[in-house]
């Protein structure tokens, strides 16, 4: 969680004001941080989540067991949960077991203990992925 607020803090948002940070735990037990990279031509904004993924396997890292997700306008006064994406959702798909990767979603810097958690296979059910092309 702590990780994942830290990235927030690197989010380029200049047309939203929505600030996303993620913090993607490797089996190697690193941990990648990525954050929301926003365009004028709004198409090729990236995900935090997404950034964080695109990093680690730039890096040579293809195998994860949890993410922490971090979201909100930066003028909200009280935090809310932020669910990632359809397309992040299939990007996790890619590189984790559905039924083993963990989603962490969390609201408050000053209490990391008030989150949720979800499985890829519970927020991406009947997911397509590469099994399904062997
Ligand atoms: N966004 C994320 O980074 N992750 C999510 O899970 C939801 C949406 C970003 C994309 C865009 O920069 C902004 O939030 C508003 O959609």
């Amino acid at each position: 969680m702590q990780k994942a607020f830290e990235a927030q803090e690197n989010c380029y948002t200049p047309y939203s004001n929505f600030n996303v940070g993620a913090a993607l735990l490797g089996t190697n037990g690193k941990i990648y941080q990525g954050c929301n990279i926003e365009n004028a031509s709004f198409t090729p904004t990236n995900c935090a989540e997404r950034t964080a993924f695109f990093k680690a396997v730039s890096e040579g890292q293809r195998t994860f067991s949890a993410i922490a997700i971090v979201g909100n306008k930066s003028d909200a006064t009280e935090g809310e949960y932020c669910s990632p994406c359809g397309v992040c959702r299939q990007v996790m798909m890619e590189f984790c077991n559905p039924k083993e990767f963990k989603i962490y979603l969390a609201k408050d810097r000053n209490n990391y203990s008030d989150y949720i958690e979800y499985t890829l296979e519970e927020i991406l059910p009947l997911g397509f992925g590469p099994n399904n092309l062997k």
